[in-house]
C-alpha cells in the first residue's frame, strides 16, 4: 500500500480513535522520541520567547503535544481537522485554557483574517504533503503571517532518515514523508517567502542512539543517560531539523 499524502488521506487516518489515544505515548514514551520531544518544545520555547509575540498560530497541534508545553504565547490559537485530537488536546491542558483556544479548522483554509499572528508553527504535518500541498500551505501560512512574522517547522534529514527506513522496511511507513537534504528544504522555505533564520540538528547521533534505544528493555535506564549523552556531542548528521523562518517582505 502506498503512504498516505492526501489531503483526504491524512485527515481520515486522525479521526481515528486508536490513533489519538496512542499518539502521545507513540511521540513521547520512548527515549528516542521522548528526547526529540524535548529538544522541539525547547527550540520552540526559545524562539517564542525571544520574539515576545502577542499571538501565536499552532496549526494541526494534534492532542496538544506541543500546545500544552509552550510558554510564553500570551494569546494562542491551535487549530486541527480532528475532533477526537482537539478534545484531547483540550483535556491535556488541565483546565489551563486562559492563553489558549482550539478551533477545528482545515489548515489548507485557514479562518484567519490575513497578517493576524506574529509566530506560526507546525510540527509533523507539512512533511507528510506533496510538494504542490506543502507549497499550499506555505501560502496559508504567508497570508495569516504578519509581515517578518516568524514560522517554524520540522523537516527529516534524507541522508539519515532514508537508510534507516530501508533498513525499517519502508513498508511500515504508513504516512508519507518528504525527506531533504539541506540545501533542498532551505531552497524550498526560500522559495515560499520564507528567510531561513535558522536550522537545528535533533537526534545528532541518530543510528547509534536508535541502537540503543533498541536496546532500551536491556538496559534500562542506562540507555535515556546514554542517548541524552550522546546529544551533547556535536555532530552534522542529524536526523530531524528544526527550522526558523521569518516572513519576508
Ligand atoms: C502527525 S499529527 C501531528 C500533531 C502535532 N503537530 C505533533 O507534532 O505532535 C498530524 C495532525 O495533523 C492533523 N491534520 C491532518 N490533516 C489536516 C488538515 N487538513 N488541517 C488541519 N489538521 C490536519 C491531524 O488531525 C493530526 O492531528
Amino acid at each position: 500500500m502506498n503512504p498516505i499524502d492526501s489531503r483526504d488521506g491524512l485527515k481520515s487516518y486522525y479521526q481515528d480513535r486508536s490513533v489519538v489515544d496512542a499518539y502521545m505515548q507513540r511521540r513521547t514514551a520512548q527515549p528516542l522520541n521522548g528526547l526529540l520531544h524535548r529538544r522541539q518544545v525547547e527550540f520552540l520555547n526559545a524562539q517564542i520567547q525571544a520574539r515576545s509575540p502577542h499571538a501565536v498560530l499552532e496549526i494541526a497541534c494534534g492532542p496538544g503535544r506541543l500546545t500544552t508545553a509552550i510558554r510564553d504565547a500570551p494569546f494562542g490559537v491551535a487549530v486541527d481537522a480532528s475532533q477526537p485530537m482537539l478534545e484531547t488536546a483540550r483535556r491535556r491542558m488541565n483546565g489551563n485554557l486562559e492563553r489558549w483556544s482550539f478551533l477545528r479548522s482545515d489548515a489548507f483554509v485557514l479562518p484567519f483574517r490575513n497578517a493576524s499572528f506574529d509566530v506560526a508553527y507546525t510540527l509533523r504535518f507539512v512533511r507528510h504533503f506533496q510538494i504542490e500541498d506543502r507549497q499550499r500551505l506555505y501560502r496559508e501560512v504567508q497570508r495569516v503571517l504578519k509581515p517578518k512574522g516568524a514560522f517554524v517547522v520540522d523537516a527529516l534529514n534524507r541522508q539519515v532518515s532514508y537508510p534507516s527506513r530501508l533498513k525499517q522496511g519502508l513498508e511500515k511507513y504508513k504516512i508519507y514523508d518528504v525527506l531533504y537534504d539541506r540545501h533542498e528544504l532551505a531552497s524550498e522555505l526560500d522559495a515560499a517567502g520564507f528567510r531561513v533564520l535558522a536550522i537545528e540538528g535533533m537526534l545528532k547521533h541518530f543510528p547509534l542512539q536508535q541502537r540503543i534505544n533498541r536496546l532500551r528493555f536491556r538496559l534500562g535506564s542506562v540507555a535515556r543517560f546514554l542517548i541524552e549523552g550522546l546529544e551533547q556531542i556535536p555532530g552534522n548528521r542529524p536526523s530531524t531539523w528544526m527550522v526558523l523562518c521569518e516572513k519576508k517582505g
